[in-house]
């Protein structure tokens, strides 16, 4: 288990003090997979980099499975390392060795005879899918490619904890779906447990079973992602989970004072049936949907639309009467009602 403590990471520059992380206190289970994400600038790496003291915290502590790694010696630290891998958006190879041996590497490090890393690495390539690749260098592999050496890199020294950061945020969506797959398959069938750093919600609806929301150094947001993604809280919160109803609602100079928008959310619980449909459906009443950003996670729909209603004022009424009595949709008049 990793448990962030009152963490807090402040840089001290010639023109002042960068508050990168402000007393974080977060807990990571044993086998999760744990989203933490943010705008860029939020703290984000800089959170990551504490958990294995690549970055030294200036408050607060990082206890994992009941020790606080800034108490360690060196040689100690040195050690608990190893059970605490990364990978990153740059993928960070050697360029001058092959990828059997990018993957000895840290072997090597650990002072693991070079049979033996062979054979390991050999069977961590077989499980990334690239056992061909193993004499291929990695400017002969496409992005994705690279990340599955680094992800088996990280796989070397048989780590508890597999740090991602921004993992697959240079690579194409296809390509992202087949890494995060891989990172789930890695956390199912070893129990490592992930910390996936990313800024877009895609990655965490995807994968993650719990999310923290990072911003300005601050964690204003936790808990299991369909809590969040159902009732997000903070602005923070709502502007990653429905970045487009959020930029279209601050954009209403466009509507004239009395045009009917509403904005409609889901928060999980709704029924299946398409809303916009049923409504023209069973009452008739056409509405046009101005923006959407709802998506369907675990067969449940959550997010946000906007709807301009007809301009008719009892006809709008019946029309929000409607929405408002399914469950599971919320419905907050924006202008002309
Ligand atoms: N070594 C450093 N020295 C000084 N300031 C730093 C250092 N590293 C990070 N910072 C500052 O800390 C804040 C958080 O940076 P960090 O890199 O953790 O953000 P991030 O969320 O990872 O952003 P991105 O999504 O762009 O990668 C920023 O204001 C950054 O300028
Ligand atoms: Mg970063």
């Amino acid at each position: 288990m990793i448990e962030l403590k009152y963490l807090s990471k402040t840089f001290q520059m010639k023109d002042g003090a960068v508050k990168a992380l402000q007393n974080i206190n977060l807990t990571i289970p044993d086998g999760a997979i744990y989203g933490i994400i943010g705008m860029s600038g939020a703290g984000k790496s800089t959170l990551v980099r504490c958990i294995n003291l690549l970055e030294r915290p200036t408050g607060g502590s990082v206890v994992i499975d009941g020790v606080a790694m800034e108490t360690l010696s060196p040689v100690s630290l040195r050690k608990r390392r190893r059970e605490i891998t990364m990978i990153f958006q740059q993928f960070n190879l050697l360029m001058q060795r092959t990828c059997l041996k990018n993957v000895c590497f840290p072997m090597e490090l650990a002072g693991v005879k070079k049979a033996e890393a062979e054979k390991r690495a050999m069977e961590l390539l077989e499980m990334v899918g690239l056992p061909d690749k193993a004499n291929a260098y990695p400017a002969q592999l496409s992005g994705g490619q690279k990340q599955r050496i680094a992800i088996a890199r990280a796989l070397a020294t048989n780590p508890k904890v597999l740090l991602c950061d921004e993992a697959t945020s240079a690579l194409d969506p296809n390509t992202t779906h087949s890494i995060l797959t891989l990172i789930k398959d890695i956390n199912r069938k070893l129990g490592i447990t992930v910390v996936v750093i990313t800024h877009q919600m895609s990655v965490v609806e995807e994968i993650c079973d719990s999310v923290a929301i990072l911003d300005g150094g601050v964690v204003v947001e936790q808990g299991s992602v369909q809590e969040i993604f159902a009732n997000p809280k903070t602005a923070a919160a709502k502007r990653l989970v429905a970045p487009n109803g959020g930029s279209a609602a601050r954009d209403l100079s466009c509507f004239a004072p009395d045009d009917h928008v509403v904005r409609v959310t889901f928060n999980g619980s709704s029924t299946a049936k398409p809303l916009v449909a049923s409504l023209a459906a069973e009452k008739g009443i056409l509405v046009s949907v101005l923006s959407a950003d709802t998506r369907d996670l675990s067969g449940q729909c959550y997010g946000s639309m906007l709807l301009k209603l007809p301009a008719e004022l009892a006809v709008a009424q019946q029309a929000m009467e409607y929405m408002r009595s399914q469950s599971g949709v919320t419905v907050e008049e924006v202008t002309g009602i």
